[in-house]
């Protein structure tokens, strides 16, 4: 369900993406904008401000594996849903992270994205860039039905 026009703006942007600096940035981003997600990351030592929580190496490394993890996406595009069966299982069953949440990091990339490249995210990038986080919030919702 992807055109080549979509594929096209995926993979190239992806190529360019630094995922340790827009992954850290997009869960730190999380943290701060929707306060009420950090309960989830209790183990992370100090969250108490927005500079705390930017310059948290437990944040960073944390960003860092969730992007690349994304990053199976770009790599899997035909098979999203199997791509995270098991990351849904994990998220619902035994991490209990409502999935609603997986949309608000979904829009958070987003803005990263457009943050970092301007205007080489055109509308049309943004909008497979859109399709794409869509997707996988879905898939990892599905461990939850
Ligand atoms: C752990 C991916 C969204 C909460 C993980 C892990 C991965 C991952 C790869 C490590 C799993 C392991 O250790 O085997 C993703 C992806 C997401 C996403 C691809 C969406 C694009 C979220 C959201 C939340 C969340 C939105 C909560 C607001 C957690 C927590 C852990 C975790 C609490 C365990 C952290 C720890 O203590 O090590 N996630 N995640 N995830 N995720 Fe997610």
């Amino acid at each position: 369900h992807w055109t080549a026009e979509e594929k096209h703006h995926i993979t190239s942007l992806w190529a360019k993406v630094n995922v340790e600096a827009c992954g850290s940035e997009a869960l730190a981003r999380l943290l701060i904008v929707y306060p009420w997600t950090q309960r989830f990351f209790s183990s992370f030592g100090n969250l108490s401000s927005a500079e705390a929580i930017l310059h948290n190496p437990q944040v960073h490394a944390h960003g860092k594996k969730v992007l690349t993890s994304f990053g199976e996406a770009v790599k899997n595009l035909d098979h999203i849903k199997q791509t995270f069966a098991t990351l849904s299982k994990l998220h619902c069953e035994k991490l209990h992270v409502d999935p609603e949440n997986f949309k608000l990091l979904g829009n958070i990339l987003i803005i990263v994205l457009a943050s970092h490249f301007a205007k080489e995210f055109t509308p049309a990038c943004q909008a497979a860039w859109q399709k794409l986080v869509g997707a996988v919030a879905h898939a990892l919702a599905l461990g939850y039905h």
